[in-house]
């Protein structure tokens, strides 16, 4: 084989590693809680703030009320969209990966499927702030969700800093966060 053969099959060959390398972007490593205790996070949280996306969409007041029942995490959120109450329930299980980590499945029925998600708690105090993360490839691309949660409608300044510190020691995108109205609820 002569060298100029050789070059075009080289540069193929990388020109098809730098295809495959952008098909496969892969989710980023985010550390989650090590031990978590599903009974102390059960209740209301907040959401403070979160990545956007398009099944939250014009939504206020936006909290979610977690269950425990037979081991099973019941999930209710809810919201206010054009001054009305709407909610949606599904259930969690603690992920089979997950090793004692804060990684949960979330399940909801959209449209007549089950649609389930990742849930992980990057980080929570329980009875204060949650940093939750999700992360899915997706057509080649990945469907990234984060949401800042707490226990109050607000969050404290000094759980701000935490939060930010926890935002930025797993290189989430705090500019990214968009803020939830959670003003004018009662
Ligand atoms: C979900 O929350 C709403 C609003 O608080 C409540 O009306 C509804 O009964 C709850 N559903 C379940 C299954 O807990
Ligand atoms: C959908 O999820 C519910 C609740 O987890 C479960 O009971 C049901 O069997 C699921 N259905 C399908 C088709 O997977
Ligand atoms: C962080 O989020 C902002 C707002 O969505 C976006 O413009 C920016 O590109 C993101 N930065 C990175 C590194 O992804």
């Amino acid at each position: 084989m002569d060298l100029s053969k050789m070059k075009v099959i080289t540069s193929c060959f990388i020109a098809l590693l730098c295809v495959y390398g952008a098909l496969g972007i892969e989710c980023p490593d985010v550390e989650v809680n090590d031990y978590f205790d599903v009974e102390r996070y059960m209740g209301v949280w907040y959401e403070i703030a979160k990545y956007p996306n398009i099944f939250q969409l014009n939504g206020k007041c936006t909290a979610a009320q977690y269950t425990l029942a037979d081991g099973k995490v019941i999930v209710n959120n809810t919201q206010i969209r054009n001054d009305k109450y709407e909610n949606i329930v599904g259930s969690a299980v603690i992920a089979p990966d997950a090793n004692g980590k804060a990684k949960l499945l979330v399940t909801f029925i959209v449209g007549g499927i089950n649609v389930t998600a990742p849930y992980n708690v990057v980080a929570t105090d329980y009875n204060g702030y949650s940093l939750v993360w999700s992360c899915e490839p997706f057509l080649g691309s990945i469907y990234e969700n984060s949401w800042i949660l707490a226990r109050e409608r607000t969050l404290r300044e000094d759980q701000k800093i935490i939060v930010d510190a926890i935002i930025e020691r797993n290189n989430l995108n705090r500019t990214r966060y968009i803020d939830t109205d959670q003003t004018g609820c009662e």
